[in-house]
């Protein structure tokens, strides 16, 4: 049964951290994606969990076993390239059937299971082609269907659709998942599309510079974030500068730096205390009073507008709107914004400022 225990995991280019100090367990049969900006090591680290990078420090462990020195080829996974590397001269075919082969599978098995993952992937008809007779979509989905045929219980996958078209792309991730529950994989699936993350995960591990942020499940990540880098990492908010000016009954009420005041249901802060609101545009709605801003841009989503406003210290807010008809919201207007108490989250200011906190370095 793969389980993937990471114990204080790091590596190191002379001076560069790519990655630090990695905690973490993939149970077994989960589904997990590492997330987070370029560059910060997600690549890095799955290439130590794979077995072609050497750690700096700490330890892998697949199924309990350490890996130290155990070659890529010993650790029985499936693996996605970030950069697709399929065999050139091999057919499609050839290639998704190399797992099964290298298994010693009769030939009539080999082929069903490759043919079964060509077409999951929709290129059952590309099967005889060599994979420079493909363009890097249709790579990227031999090399998915490559490590699928694999028959391995644990599937690292680095950026698999990112060559795909935005619907395809949308279509195979929900395949993808599906797949890995119905076969019971244990999955760790890198990417830095959030949307992607979230729709796909058991649970996600964010990262920034090297180190885990936070991890948790997509609802957990997007409802409630520890970290502000969080907040604006997944999904769209609005982080608003403020004090707490006031505490009762489950309430905070917070002065913003832009003048407005609103409540939140959260107390773990004190009266006097500078903290900043996370507010995602969805929680945030015009109101008799609140934050004073003036309507900079009006945006048509598909199924709702997005509205765009500067606060009087000039910030941009962005709040959601369901529907724009009787609702006089035009171009210049003014408006008071109000926020939804219970979908607002509090953080301490921190020391660095705001810009500091959700750089993406
Ligand atoms: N062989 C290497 N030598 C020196 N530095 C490296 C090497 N490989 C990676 N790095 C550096 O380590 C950091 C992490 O790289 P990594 O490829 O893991 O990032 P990533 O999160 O996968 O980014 P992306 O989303 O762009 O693929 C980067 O700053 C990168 O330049
Ligand atoms: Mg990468």
């Amino acid at each position: 049964m793969p389980e993937v225990r990471l114990e204080g995991l790091g590596k190191r280019y002379g001076n560069l951290t790519a990655v630090n100090n990695v905690h973490l367990t993939v149970h077994d049969g989960e589904y997990v994606t590492v997330l987070g900006p370029s560059g910060c090591g997600k690549t890095t680290l799955i290439r130590m969990i794979a077995g072609i990078i050497e750690p700096t420090e700490g330890k892998v462990y697949i199924d309990g076993r350490d890996m130290a020195g155990v070659p890529i080829e010993d650790r029985d996974i499936g693996y996605v390239f970030q950069n697709i590397a399929l065999f050139p001269h091999l057919t499609v075919k050839d290639n998704v059937s190399y797992g099964p082969r290298a298994r010693a599978l009769p030939p009539e098995e080999q082929l069903r299971v490759s043919r079964r993952f060509l077409e999951l992937v929709r290129l059952l008809d590309r099967m005889g082609m060599f994979p420079d007779e493909l363009c890097g979509g249709e790579q990227q989905k031999a090399a998915l269907a490559r490590a699928l045929a694999s028959g391995s219980r644990l599937l690292l996958l680095d950026e698999p659709l990112s060559a795909l078209d935005s619907r395809v792309r949308v279509d195979l991730r929900y395949e993808l998942r599906r797949l890995a529950k119905e076969l019971g994989l244990t999955t760790i699936h890198v990417t830095h599309d959030q949307e992607e993350a979230q729709s796909v995960s058991d649970r996600i591990v964010l990262m920034r510079a090297g180190a885990i942020v936070e991890t948790g499940t997509p609802e957990e990540l997007y409802a409630r974030p520890k970290h502000i880098f969080t907040a604006n990492f997944i999904g769209e908010t609005n982080l608003l500068e403020g004090w707490v000016v006031e505490i009762r009954d489950g309430i905070s009420v917070i002065e913003l730096r832009n003048g407005g005041k609103v409540e939140v249901h959260q107390t773990d802060h004190s009266v006097g205390d500078a903290v900043v609101i996370s507010v995602r545009p969805e929680f945030m709605y015009p109101a008799d009073e609140g934050m004073r801003a003036v309507v900079r841009g009006i945006t048509y989503m598909g199924t709702y507008w997005r509205v765009k406003a500067e606060t009087e210290d000039d910030e941009e807010v962005d709040f959601d709107m369901a529907t724009l008809d009787g609702n006089l919201l035009t171009i210049g207007k003014d408006v008071y914004l109000a926020v939804n108490p219970k979908a607002a989250v509090l953080y301490p200011r921190p020391e660095d400022g705001v810009e500091e906190a959700i750089r993406l370095e």
